[in-house]
C-alpha cells in the first residue's frame, strides 16, 4: 500500500515586502538581494497574524482540492520550526483550529526539510497501513527570528504554508521513496536559540542579536549544494529511475543560485526545475509545498510525471521525496 497526493494548498500573510521596503530596515539594495539570492519580494508575518490560521488555510485548500472533509483525516503531520508554543505543537493547535479531534497531530522538526521529512513520516506510516488519509503541512515564520538589524539574515526569508492531503492508495502512482538525512556536526551553520520574543516586522519589541537566526552563509551555500545533489542522485537511483525520468524538480527555494548549482551539477535543463524564490524568499518547510501547489496551477505537473522534492536546512537537515503524479 503507497501514498498519494490528493490535493494541494498554500496560504500567506498578507504584507509583501519588495527589496526596496527592506532598504527601510537595512542598509541593502534590490540589486545586491537579486543577484546574490534572486529574491525579489518576500511576505511577512505581522503581530496581529497568527501561522496556525495560515496553515489552516492553505489546508482547507488542499482538503477542498481532494474533494475530502477535514472530518475525514486520520492523521496531521507538520514539518516546523516556528510554534509559539513549545508545547503543545503547532499541529495540535491547527488540529483544534481546523474543529478536528482525538487523530495523531505531531511536528517534525527540521527546519527548511521539514516538509520532506513529514511527507516520508507520513508515507512510511500509511505504508505501514496505519492511516490512510493523511494532512502533510509545512509552515513557518522564521522571520519572527530575526535580528532586522542583521542584513545578511534579514532579507533572506519570508513567511507560509503549504499543505498536501496524502491518501493510500495500490497502485503506480505516489510515493516513489523519500531519503532523509542529518549531520549534527554542522548544527552551528544555521541555528537560532529556542528563547526571546516574536519579533514580526512591525513589532516593537525586538530579540537579543544573540537570540536571533545566526548563519554562516558561505559555508552553508557549498554544503547545501552538494547535499542537495547527492540527495537528489540516491533517491532516483534507490527507486530504479534515471534523472532523465524525473520530469521536475521542485526544489527547497532558499536561494537561486543554490538551486542553479545545484541543476547544473545534476545536468538538468532549467525548465526541468522548478522555481518561486524571486516572490516568496526562503518560507522555509513551507517552500516545497508552495512551490507545489504553484506547479500544478501552472500547469506544470502532468498525470503520470515523476517529481523530485528536495530540501536542505538547519541541522543540517536533507532530504528528498520522489513522487508519481
Ligand atoms: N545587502 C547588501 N550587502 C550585503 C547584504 C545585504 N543584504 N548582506 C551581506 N552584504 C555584504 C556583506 O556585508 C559583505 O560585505 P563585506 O565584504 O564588505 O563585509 C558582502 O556583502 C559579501 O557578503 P557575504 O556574506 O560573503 O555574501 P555572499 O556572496 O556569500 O552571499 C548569501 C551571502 C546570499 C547569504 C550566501 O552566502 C548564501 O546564499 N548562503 C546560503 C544561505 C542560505 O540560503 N540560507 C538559507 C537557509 S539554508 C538553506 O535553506 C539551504
Amino acid at each position: 500500500m503507497g501514498s498519494r497526493i490528493v490535493g494541494t494548498g498554500r496560504a500567506t500573510p498578507r504584507t509583501l515586502l519588495s527589496n526596496n521596503d527592506m532598504r527601510r530596515l537595512v542598509d541593502t539594495s534590490d540589486e545586491w538581494i537579486r543577484t546574490r539570492t534572486g529574491i525579489g519580494t518576500r511576505f511577512l508575518i505581522r503581530s496581529d497574524e497568527s501561522l496556525v490560521e495560515i496553515a489552516a488555510e492553505a489546508s482547507c485548500r488542499a482538503l477542498e482540492r481532494a474533494g475530502l472533509k477535514a472530518s475525514a483525516l486520520d492523521a496531521i503531520v507538520v514539518g516546523t520550526v516556528s510554534s509559539d508554543y513549545a508545547f503543545p505543537s503547532f499541529a495540535c493547535q491547527l488540529q483544534h483550529r481546523m474543529g478536528l479531534d482525538l487523530i495523531p497531530a505531531f511536528d517534525v522538526s527540521a527546519a527548511c526539510s521539514g516538509f520532506i521529512y513529514a511527507v516520508s513520516v507520513a508515507d512510511s506510516a500509511m505504508r505501514a497501513a496505519e492511516y490512510s488519509r493523511v494532512l502533510v503541512v509545512g509552515a513557518d515564520a522564521l522571520s519572527t527570528m530575526l535580528d532586522w538589524a542583521d542584513r545578511r539574515t534579514s532579507v533572506l526569508f519570508g513567511d507560509g504554508a503549504g499543505a498536501i492531503v496524502m491518501v493510500s492508495e495500490p497502485g503506480p502512482s505516489g510515493v516513489l521513496g523519500s531519503l532523509l538525512r542529518s549531520s549534527g556536526q554542522y548544527w552551528n551553520l544555521l541555528s537560532v536559540k529556542a528563547t526571546g520574543v516574536r519579533c514580526t516586522v512591525d513589532a516593537e519589541q525586538r530579540r537579543a542579536p544573540g537570540d536571533a537566526i545566526q548563519m554562516r552563509g558561505p559555508e552553508l551555500f557549498r554544503i547545501a549544494v552538494r547535499c542537495m545533489e547527492e540527495v537528489t542522485r540516491s533517491v532516483v537511483e534507490r527507486a530504479g529511475l534515471q534523472l532523465e525520468d524525473v520530469s521536475l524538480v521542485i526544489p527547497h527555494q532558499a536561494n537561486l543560485r543554490i538551486i542553479n548549482a545545484v541543476a547544473e551539477r545534476l545536468g538538468l535543463s532549467p525548465d526541468k526545475v522548478f522555481t518561486n524564490v524571486e516572490r516568496y524568499g526562503n518560507t522555509s518547510a513551507a517552500s516545497v509545498p508552495i512551490a507545489l501547489d504553484e506547479a500544478l496551477e501552472q500547469n506544470r505537473i502532468h498525470a503520470g510525471d515523476v517529481l523530485l522534492l528536495n530540501a536542505c536546512g538547519g541541522g543540517l537537515t536533507w532530504g528528498a521525496n520522489l513522487v508519481r503524479w
